[in-house]
């Protein structure tokens, strides 16, 4: 499969930039790498220039999506598919591609979300001899051409925005679930992958508004960064919204915490990675865990 391989950066509006900082760095273990004139952050996790950037904004929302095409010519047939499907594609200028750290860089604007849909390609990336090092997280987090992770979102308009993720961006189906959600209801969803090996890059839910954004997802490649992630996490009065789990599916062993802007971090280890994958509908969301933790007192 050609085509989207991963979600390569995105671009947060945060209403807290200091708070979210201490998020990522602190606790998550990500890296400050870049700071922008215009007073946004970037940040990194592997040996891309920046992977995450926070920028200044009241909606604490997911702003922008960095779609990663991996060569100029699958670029540029992506931005001739888009256009094919009816919808506008505009290029950046050498400023923004500058700002996002590619050779690159195309946008249009999701048909039922605020999200801005950026596509690119030749990410900028640090030698060898500046790879990425962490005290926090000893086993690194496992990004490169899977890319920074997933994101989980809820659209009023399910099946609109199904298509255009399969159709336009041209996402594979990875899987399904109907299945009881965290809070008892019944919840349908749809993995959509691209061609990195993730499991999926976008997990996509029916649901209401103002905020479509559920969580996003970032992995380590060890499961002891897991669990000194979730401690710290603890020690530092974040939110655990659901304790460790396994999910079906990507079969990711993770936990979810609350961010700064009030939805989810899934922080993980463990993902299936693969080029075929058989979308059936999966009938339980975990096959364990992912509860709501209960205090105990010490
Ligand atoms: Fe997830």
């Amino acid at each position: 499969m050609v085509g989207i391989s991963s979600i390569g950066y995105m671009v947060l509006g945060v209403s807290d930039p200091a708070r979210w900082t201490s998020f990522l760095c602190d606790l998550l273990g990500m890296q400050v790498s870049r700071r922008h004139a215009d007073g946004s952050v970037g940040f990194r996790v592997d040996d891309c220039e920046q992977r995450l950037v926070l920028r200044q904004s009241p909606d604490d929302e997911l702003q922008v999506f960095g779609w990663e095409l991996t060569t100029e010519y699958e670029l540029l047939e992506m931005v001739e598919r888009v256009r094919s499907k009816g919808h506008a594609v505009e290029e950046g200028d050498a400023a923004l591609a500058a700002a996002r750290g590619v050779h690159r860089v195309f946008s249009c604007q999701d048909p039922c979300l605020h999200y801005v849909h950026e596509f690119y390609c030749g990410a900028r990336c640090f030698a060898p001899t500046r790879a990425f090092q962490s005290p926090l997280v000893r086993g690194g987090f496992k990004a490169g051409a899977l890319g920074l992770g997933h994101a989980a979102l809820t659209s009023p308009d399910y099946p609109r925005s199904v298509r255009f993720y399969q159709d336009v961006l041209g996402l594979g189906v990875s899987g399904y679930a109907d299945a009881p959600g965290p809070e008892g209801r019944r919840m349908v969803a749809t993995f959509l992958h691209g061609a990195g090996g993730r499991h999926h890059l976008l997990a996509v839910l029916p649901g209401g508004q103002p905020k479509p954004t559920r969580h996003l997802m970032v992995e380590y490649q060890q499961l002891d960064d897991v669990g000194l992630a979730y401690e710290r996490c603890v020690a530092n009065g974040v939110s655990i919204e659901r304790s460790f789990g396994v999910h079906e599916g990507d079969e990711m062993f993770s936990f979810y915490a609350m961010t700064p802007s009030g939805y989810l971090m899934e922080v993980g280890y463990g993902g299936a990675t693969g080029e075929k994958w058989n979308p059936v509908t999966h009938l339980e969301l975990s096959r364990w865990g992912h509860k709501k933790p209960v205090m105990v007192a010490a």
